[in-house]
C-alpha cells in the first residue's frame, strides 16, 4: 500500500466551485465581474452556465434590496447557550425579523435554527435565509484529535474524512458554515493556537487545509450534508510576536508571501467559499482593515470570489489598533478593505449607512460586499432550500455513529507520536501489573481539547478507562493536581508504583491552557507533575509517559526519568482507545511531528527550514565562539520536524536523482529505497527535502517538498519515486517575481527533517 501526496489532486473537482482567475489566465476585476471567475462545481460548460444563472439571480435580488437591507446581509451575531440548550436573545430575533441579520454563529440544533430561519424566511421583508456558522474545528459531536495532532498523521485522506464526518454531523444540526480550516503557520509553541493548526510547514499546512475544505464542502456546496469552509485567519496570525495571542505581526513581504500565504492559498484553491480575517496587524495595518490582503492579494491576485468575514469583534478592534478614529471610520476601513461580514462588532449595522451618506464608503462597495454574501448563499443552496439543515428526525440519528467513533479512534492512533522508547519499553504486555498515575489519567474532559463544538464527555473514556478495557491488572492514583503545589497524593502514587511492574504516567496540560487566548512563557511540565514523576521514578525504574497537551513541550528534563514517552495530544471522543491501541502494541505508532520540539524554550522559534546564516555552526569549525549558536544549548531542537519513532526501524538507501542536470520545466525524478529492518509491520512516512544551495536571496537549509506513506512488512524493502516540477522549486526571487532559479539543489529522503541520505542535481535555464 502506498499513499502518494506529491501529485495529489482534489479527488472531487466538485469541491472547486470557482477557479482562480489567474489560473485561467484572465485578467478580471473580481468583485464586479464575478461571472468569469466562477466555474461550476464540476467545471463543465453546463455548470458554467449554471454559475451565470447564480449571477443572474444575485442581480435580480440586488435590484430589490434597499441600502439598509444590503447592510443587513453583512451583519452577523452570536447565539448563546444555557443549560437547556441554544438560545438567541429576543433583540437579535427582532433584528432578524427586520432583515438586519445575514448570518448567525453559535446557533445550532435543528429545531433552534429552524426557528431562526423561519423568522428570516417568513417574517423578514425579503425573506433571505440566514447562513449559520459555527466553530467546527476538529469535529462537531464526534470529536477528533486536535488539528495539530491530526497533522502528525501526515494523512490528508484521513483528514478529509474527518472533515466529511464533521460536515455530516454539523449539517444535521442546523449548521451550514464551518469556521475552519485554520491555515496559520505555527512556529512558536508559546502561542496557544498552535493546537488548532497543522504545524510549522506551509506545504503540509496547505495540504491539510485543502483536504479539510474538500471534506467540508463535498461534491456540491448546496448539498444538505455540505458545509461552506472558511480559511482562517487571514493573514499571518501564527507570526504573533513572542507567541502572545493577538500580538503584533511584523514580517517582511517576502516571508508573508513565501511562508505564511501559501497554506491559505492551497485551501482556497481547493474551493473554499469563505475567508476569516486575522486579529493581528501586518506591516502596520490591521488585517481587518487591509485592502492589500483582502482585495489586492485575495481577490485581485488570487481571484477569490467568496466572502470574507471579520474575526470576532475585529472591526471594533480597529479602534484599539489605533488606525480608526471612531466607529464610523473603523466600519469604513473594514468595508473598503473588502471585509464582507462584520462578526459581532455590530458596527456595520450601526454605522455603515452613515459611512455611505458621508461618502466614506461608496454604495457600489456595499453592493460588492452584499453580492459576495448572496452568491455564497445561492451556492450553498439556501435560497432553494433554506430549511435543508433543520430536519429534527435526521438530527436524531446523525451523531456519533459507530463508524464515526471508529474513525475518531483510528485518527487518534495515527496522530500519536512516539518520542522515546528506550529498550523497547513500549508496547506493554497485557499480563503486566500496571500503575496508572497522573493528573490527566482519569480525565475525560481534557481529551476533547479546545473548540469541541457540540462535543461532550458522555460516553468518552479516560485513558484509565481505556487501559482497564485492555489490561486486566491496573491500579490507579491521581498523584497530584494539574498545577497547584499539592503533594498529598504522592504517598498513594508511591505506594502503587512500588509494587507495579511498570508505571504509566499521564501528564501534560489542561485543555484550557491551549487554544485561543492561552499563550504561555513556560512550555515545560508544571513543577508539581515533575516532582510526582521523580517520586514515582524513585521507586520504580520502568516509567512510561503518555502526554496530553496542545503544543510542543520542553521535555529535556523529563526524559531522564522515563523509559518511553508517547505524545498523544488531545485525542478526541474515542481517542483513549486509540492511545491504548499503541500502548498494547495493537497499532504500531506512525505519527510524525509537524512542529519541532525545542530543547529549551529560549530557542523558540525553532523550525527545520531555517536559514544558514553567514556563520553557520558546525561542530568541526575551529572558530567555535563566533558562530551562529547558543553558548550553553545546541541550535537543534530536541525533536525535529518529521520525527517520530516506531516499534520497528526503517533504513533508507540509494537516494538518487535520475539525471545530474535538468532544464527549467523538466520533471525531476528522485528515487529512494526504504526498508523495514525490524520485527513488526508499520507505516513509514518517507519525506523528501530539498535545498536550493545558491539563490538570488538566501534560501532555507532544507524544505519539505513531498512525502509518501508506505506500509512495510518486516524485512520488506520498497523503492519510492518522487517527481518534482518547476512549481515545487519556485519561490519569491530577489525581484519578488515567483519562479525557479538555476543552480545546484541538494535532496534528501528520510524519516525526518534530519534525513542524511541524499543526492543533488543542477538546473539550467
Ligand atoms: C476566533 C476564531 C473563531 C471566532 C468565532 C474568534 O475568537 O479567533 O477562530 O472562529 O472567534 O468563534
Amino acid at each position: 500500500m502506498t499513499k502518494t501526496y506529491i501529485e495529489e489532486k482534489p479527488n472531487n473537482t466538485g469541491g472547486r466551485w470557482y477557479v482562480p482567475v489567474m489560473m485561467l489566465g484572465l485578467v478580471v476585476l473580481v468583485a464586479c465581474t464575478v461571472k468569469e471567475s466562477f466555474i461550476s462545481p464540476s467545471g463543465s460548460t453546463e455548470d458554467y452556465f449554471r454559475s451565470r444563472e447564480v449571477e443572474r439571480r444575485v442581480d435580480s435580488l440586488m435590484r430589490l434590496l434597499t441600502l439598509e437591507e444590503k447592510i443587513g446581509q453583512l451583519c452577523m451575531y452570536t447565539s448563546h447557550h444555557d443549560v437547556t440548550g441554544p438560545s438567541t436573545p429576543i433583540y437579535t430575533e427582532e433584528l432578524i425579523r427586520e432583515g438586519k441579520v445575514g448570518a448567525m454563529f453559535n446557533a445550532f440544533t435543528a429545531s433552534h435554527n429552524a426557528h431562526l430561519q423561519r423568522i428570516a424566511v417568513e417574517e423578514s421583508p425579503r425573506g433571505i435565509p440566514i447562513l449559520f456558522g459555527y466553530d467546527v474545528i476538529h469535529g462537531f459531536k464526534t470529536i477528533f484529535p486536535i488539528n495539530l495532532a491530526m497533522s502528525c498523521s501526515w494523512d490528508t485522506i484521513l483528514v478529509e474524512q474527518v472533515a466529511r464526518v464533521s460536515a455530516m454531523e454539523a449539517t444535521a444540526s442546523g449548521v451550514k458554515w464551518a469556521f475552519s480550516p485554520m491555515c496559520d503557520i505555527s512556529r512558536d509553541p508559546r502561542w496557544g493556537r498552535v493546537s488548532e493548526g497543522s504545524g510549522e510547514d506551509y506545504l503540509l499546512c496547505g495540504k491539510m487545509g485543502a483536504a479539510m475544505v474538500r471534506g467540508y464542502q463535498g461534491e456540491d456546496m448546496s448539498s444538505d450534508t455540505s458545509l461552506v469552509a472558511c480559511v482562517k485567519h487571514f493573514a499571518g496570525y501564527g507570526a504573533v510576536q513572542a507567541g502572545r495571542d493577538y500580538h503584533t505581526v511584523d514580517i517582511t513581504d517576502r516571508t508573508l508571501r513565501g511562508v505564511y500565504l501559501p497554506a491559505y492559498k492551497a485551501a482556497l484553491d481547493a474551493g473554499a467559499g469563505s475567508v476569516m480575517t486575522a486579529f493581528n496587524e501586518v506591516d502596520g495595518c490591521p488585517a481587518t482593515a487591509s485592502y492589500y490582503l483582502m482585495t489586492d492579494i485575495l481577490r485581485d491576485q488570487w481571484g477569490f470570489g467568496g466572502l470574507v468575514v471579520s474575526d470576532y469583534t475585529a472591526v471594533m478592534e480597529l479602534l484599539h489598533h489605533g488606525t480608526a478614529t471612531d466607529s464610523l471610520s473603523a466600519t469604513a476601513q473594514a468595508v473598503n478593505a473588502g471585509v464582507n461580514i462584520d462578526m459581532e462588532s455590530d458596527f456595520y449595522r450601526q454605522y455603515l449607512r452613515r459611512a455611505v451618506e458621508y461618502g466614506y464608503v461608496s454604495e457600489k462597495q456595499v453592493d460588492r460586499m452584499c453580492r459576495d454574501v448572496l452568491r455564497i448563499k445561492f451556492y450553498a443552496g439556501l435560497f432553494d432550500n433554506p430549511y435543508q439543515n433543520t430536519d429534527v428526525t435526521r438530527e436524531k440519528t446523525a451523531h456519533q455513529k459507530d463508524s464515526y467513533m471508529q474513525l475518531s479512534r483510528r485518527v487518534a492512533r495515527e496522530s500519536c507520536v512516539l518520542l522515546e522508547n528506550e529498550g523497547m519499553a513500549l508496547p506493554l504486555d497485557t499480563a503486566l501489573n500496571i500503575a496508572v498515575i497522573g493528573p490527566l489519567a482519569d480525565s475525560r474532559d481534557d481529551l476533547l481539547g479546545s473548540w469541541r463544538a457540540a462535543g461532550d464527555t458522555l460516553g468518552v473514556l479516560s485513558i484509565l478507562d481505556a487501559m482497564k478495557e485492555r489490561f486486566p491488572h491496573i491500579s490507579y492514583a491521581k498523584g497530584c493536581p494539574m498545577m497547584e503545589d499539592d503533594t498529598t497524593g504522592f504517598a498513594r502514587a508511591r505506594e502503587i508504583a512500588t509494587t507495579a511492574d511498570v508505571v504509566l504516567m499521564v501528564c501534560g496540560e489542561s485543555w484550557q491552557w491551549t487554544g485561543e487566548a492561552a499563550s504561555v512563557t513556560d512550555i515545560s511540565l508544571p513543577s508539581i507533575q515533575d516532582k510526582l514523576l521523580q517520586v514515582v521514578r524513585g521507586v520504580n525504574r520502568n516509567v512510561v509517559m503518555i502526554l496530553l497537551n496542545g503544543r510542543p513541550l520542553e521535555l529535556t528534563d523529563v526524559i531522564p526519568y522515563t523509559n518511553a514517552i508517547l505524545e498523544a495530544w488531545y485525542p478526541g471522543s474515542n481517542g483513549a482507545r486509540g492511545v491504548v491501541d499503541i500502548i498494547s502494541g495493537d497499532y504500531n505508532p506512525s505519527g510524525r511531528l509537524t512542529m519541532s520540539f525545542p530543547m529549551r524554550v529560549g530557542q523558540v522559534p525553532v523550525h527545520y527550514d531555517m536559514k544558514n546564516t553567514g556563520r553557520p555552526y558546525t561542530p568541526d569549525n575551529p572558530r567555535q565562539k563566533y558562530l551562529s549558536r547558543y553558548l550553553f544549548t545546541p541550535n537543534s531542537p530536541l525533536y525535529p520536524f518529521g520525527y517520530g519513532l516506531s516499534y520497528t526501524s526503517y533504513e533508507y538507501s540509494d537516494v538518487s536523482v535520475e539525471e545530474d542536470h535538468y532544464l527549467t520545466g523538466e520533471p525531476i525524478r528522485i528515487t529512494a529505497k526504504v526498508k523495514n529492518t525490524g520485527a513488526v509491520a508499520g507505516w513509514e512516512t518517507a519525506q523528501l527535502y530539498v535545498r536550493d544551495v545558491i539563490g538570488s536571496v538566501t534560501r532555507p537549509v532544507r524544505e519539505l517538498k513531498a512525502w509518501q506513506k508506505v506500509y512495510l512488512a518486516p524485512g520488506e524493502e520498497r523503492e519510492i519515486l518522487f517527481t518534482l516540477t518547476e512549481k515545487d522549486l519556485s519561490f519569491y526571487r530577489a525581484d519578488m517575481t515567483w519562479g525557479i532559479e538555476e543552480g545546484r539543489y541538494d535532496v534528501w529522503v528520510g524519516g525526518d527533517s534530519n534525513a542524511s541520505e541524499g543526492d543533488y542535481f543542477y538546473i539550467k535555464e
